[in-house]
């Protein structure tokens, strides 16, 4: 059988072991993070840090912001937010992708590891590099697109019409924080994400496919006729199993292809 290994630059070794706390610390918890930095010639390695919990906040993100500001300064992250609403503190723990901001402590059993998000190169620790995302973001050209002319005051829209985009539920498509989690989980954007634009992505173009005030869903259709931006799908449904807003990207998907479908008959 044919064995595969790491090219050695990239094998992730151990790190250090940080501790603060003391024989008197009553509730210890160890956060095990993914540490590499460009600054250095320096294999990527995993950092352990012993905390205490009763110094720290509940979520995953007070953890890394305690990390930083009493143990360790140069461990690097992104956050914004700290409310689930921005996408910046994306990042895999505990094996799944989803918000550090938004995930709790206690949801996890035994050590917390935390590493960035999967299959985008590495800015520096947990800081992905988002720029091809970002290009292909805006190659659906996600605005409103209008060729009639433009009314008195706003382009308005019935109550029905907004709940496409926001849901009963508030789980529409224009709920999404653009946190990127959903396509860094799918094997298919693993593999093509230089051609297959991604559930995040299809999310977005599907919600102005959606909107009743934009006028330029053949266009928008033609861009994702492709044998890979759109059906690159195999349906595999991680996407929707880990997006922490509780969104359905899958689906918007099949409704991306549902309508490719009935333009043709
Ligand atoms: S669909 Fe969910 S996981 Fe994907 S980018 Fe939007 S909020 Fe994040
Ligand atoms: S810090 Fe904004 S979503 Fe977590």
């Amino acid at each position: 059988m044919a064995k595969f290994a790491l090219p050695k630059n990239s094998q992730v070794k151990d790190g250090k072991t940080h501790s603060a706390c003391t024989p008197e610390t009553k509730r210890k918890r160890t956060i095990s993070v993914y540490r590499w930095s460009p600054d250095d010639d320096e294999n990527p390695r995993v950092d352990s840090y012993e905390i205490d919990l009763d110094q720290c906040g509940p979520m995953v993100l007070d953890a890394l912001i305690h990390i930083k500001n009493n143990i360790d300064s140069t461990l690097t992250f992104r956050r914004s937010c700290r409310e689930g609403v921005c996408g910046s503190c994306a990042m895999n723990i505990d094996g799944t992708n989803t918000l550090a901001c938004t995930k709790h402590l206690n949801d996890i059993d035994g050590e917390v590891d935390i590493s960035p998000l999967p299959h985008l190169p590495v800015v520096k620790d947990l800081v992905p590099d988002l720029t091809h995302v970002y290009a292909q973001l805006a190659a659906i050209e996600p605005w409103l697109k209008t060729e009639s002319p433009a009314p008195q005051r706003e382009r308005l829209q019935s109550p029905e019409d907004a709940n496409k985009l926001n849901g009963d539920d508030g789980h529409g498509p224009a709920a999404c924080i653009l946190c990127f989690s959903c396509s860094t989980s799918c094997p298919s954007y693993w593999w093509n994400g230089d051609k297959f634009m991604g559930p995040a992505v299809l999310l977005q173009a599907h919600r102005w496919l959606e909107d009743t005030r934009d006028e330029a869903a053949g266009e928008r259709l033609d861009q994702l006729e492709d044998p890979f931006r759109l059906y690159r799908c195999h349906t595999i449904m991680n996407c929707t199993n880990t997006c922490p807003k509780g969104l359905n990207p899958a689906k918007a998907i099949a409704e991306i292809k549902k309508k490719m479908v009935s333009r043709k008959v």
